[in-house]
């Protein structure tokens, strides 16, 4: 037999779908879904995918710019017939069998995909369809079946029916088209072209190919895929929450039987693109995003939202959102940061709660333990910002780096103005803001000398009591609200130094 080809259907716009955006680039875990199907006929072992694109071209071009598959356009959408027929110049050459299927079944698995392509092929048919038996069999093509003495031969069908076009009784059967097909390549643009738009939508049904090949004499059948599941087409956003319930199940039992622990599926979201290394623990209410790797006896969760990022060996993230970081082996993060893209952390780094870090280095073992912003920034080894130390980064119109040298001290609450550099091993002291470089191993202190008045509050006391009398004998509530401060009072000593 000739290699399989295959040709994925995604030129619709997806109508019921409501969206700006093409039906088949709505994401399921993460992914859209017509990249779900391409990935499920590369598992297949076809390495010739052509996809039909249309409404929305550029953006399902870009969605597989990365997976090396052919595109033919269908420049008005005419029916699933019609979209296979604009692939004719591509794959009209191509004698052995053709899988066609749809853009917006992304629960499709490879395994599937091959056993019809060795069904169809063992039994030398025309056209296999892949098929279901389903609960609710609404929207979909029904299969018609060959009724006995005929049905001697297993499989054979005899037509497929569109929901629109069906008779009561056939909108009883439960049996219908997954939208999935294998056909002789040899024989399939010569059946379309018998097809003719006469149904309840004016288009030319690739289904009904089977019907012309079945007339022919070619032998068609239909088998049933096992997993009901598998053939839910995405019509609708309500079809799309379920695609998405059904995957991500599907995505979490992968990885538990690779080692993963995961302590309540139930709350544990993992994207498609994922990775995560045995011994990995996943807490509830966690999200795992878009290209992220996760490495082993990692600690993930309660409550963590990380994508894009990468988080090395034994690390541990708690309450925390991440986004396009790096937490190297053995760091601490949360609960309770937020780490922006471009945020490196080195071995044994801590960000602690209420931290924001963007775009800066946090060298080895060191640590931003609370209550602090840190962009823009590279930090050696064993750094410690003191809580609440803010790096001015900003001036309003552009952004400054701040650098601290290893073994560096920041007091809490100093402010670092941009650009700035704290030299090795120096310190700052508790609320400075620094401004200029600090060499290495100085203290650098930046704050009024304080003042001790004796005795202010005594005489403060006093006079508010005074204040109460007075107004209680004049019979006027809320005299003396308004008064001003005393004069050696916090208010009363500006200016002085
Ligand atoms: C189709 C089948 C139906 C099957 C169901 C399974 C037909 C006529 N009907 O119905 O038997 O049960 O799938 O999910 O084929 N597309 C194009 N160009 C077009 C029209 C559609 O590329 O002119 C693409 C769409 O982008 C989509 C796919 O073909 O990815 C299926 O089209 P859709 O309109 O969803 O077909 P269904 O009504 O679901
Ligand atoms: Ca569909």
């Amino acid at each position: 037999m000739t290699t399989p080809a295959a040709l994925v259907l995604a030129a619709g716009q997806g109508t019921r779908m409501k969206s700006k955006r093409p039906k088949v680039l709505h994401e399921v875990a993460g992914r859209p879904m017509v990249r779900h199907v391409v990935e499920a006929l590369r598992g297949a072992g076809i390495q010739r995918i052509v996809v039909v694109v249309g409404h929305g071209a550029d953006g399902v071009r870009a969605a597989l710019g990365d997976m090396n598959v052919e595109f033919a356009v269908q420049e008005e959408q005419l029916g699933t017939g019609h979209a296979v027929m604009q692939a004719e110049p591509l794959l009209a050459g191509h004698g052995g069998p053709v899988v066609v299927t749809c853009g917006d079944v992304p629960l499709l698995r490879p395994e599937t995909v091959a056993q019809l392509v060795e069904t169809h092929v063992a039994r030398g048919a025309a056209a296999t369809v892949l098929s279901a038996m389903v609960d609710d069999p609404t929207g979909y093509g029904r299969v018609v079946r060959a009724q006995a003495p005929a049905a001697a031969e297993p499989g054979r069908l005899i037509r497929i029916v569109e929901h629109a076009d069906a008779s009561p009784e056939e909108r009883a059967i439960r049996e219908v088209n997954s939208g999935t097909y294998c056909f002789d390549g040899g024989r399939l643009f010569e059946a379309l072209r018998a097809v003719r738009p006469d149904n309840a939508q004016g288009e030319y049904y690739l289904p009904d190919a089977v019907h012309v090949l079945a007339q022919g004499g070619g032998f068609v059948q239909a088998v049933i895929a096992p997993d009901a599941d598998e053939i839910l087409g995405v019509n609708t956003r309500v079809e799309l929450a379920r695609a998405e319930a059904v995957y991500r199940r599907r995505i979490v039992e992968h990885w538990m039987l690779q080692g993963v622990t995961i302590v309540d599926p139930d709350t544990v979201y993992i994207d498609a693109d994922v990775s995560l290394a045995p011994d990995v623990t996943v807490l509830p209410f966690t999200f795992i995003r878009g290209n992220t790797r996760i490495e082993e006896d990692c600690r993930i969760g309660p409550h963590a939202d990380i994508a894009d990022s990468v988080v090395e060996r034994g690390a541990a993230v708690e309450r925390a959102v991440v986004k396009g970081s790096r937490i190297g082996p053995g760091c601490a993060v949360g609960p309770y940061a937020y780490l922006r893209p471009g945020t490196v952390m080195e071995e044994r780094a801590r960000v602690g709660s209420f931290v924001e870090v963007k775009k800066s280095r946090i060298g080895p073992e060191s640590k931003v333990p609370h209550l602090s912003y840190v962009g823009d920034a590279v930090l050696g080894r064993d750094v410690n910002l003191g809580a609440g130390t803010i790096t001015c980064n900003w001036d309003g119109f552009n952004k400054y780096e701040t650098v601290i040298e290893d073994g560096a001290r920041i007091g809490s609450n100093t402010n670092l103005i941009a650009p700035v550099r704290i030299g090795k091993g120096a310190f700052t002291g508790a609320g400075s803001s620094i401004a200029k470089d600090v060499p290495a191993d100085a203290l650098a202190i930046e704050r009024a000398e304080q003042r001790n008045i004796e005795g202010w509050a005594v005489r403060r006391r006093q006079r508010a009591e005074a204040e109460k009398t007075a107004a209680g004998r004049a019979g006027a509530p809320g005299a003396g609200a308004d008064e001003s401060p005393p004069a050696d009072g916090p208010g009363g000593d500006k200016g002085t130094s």
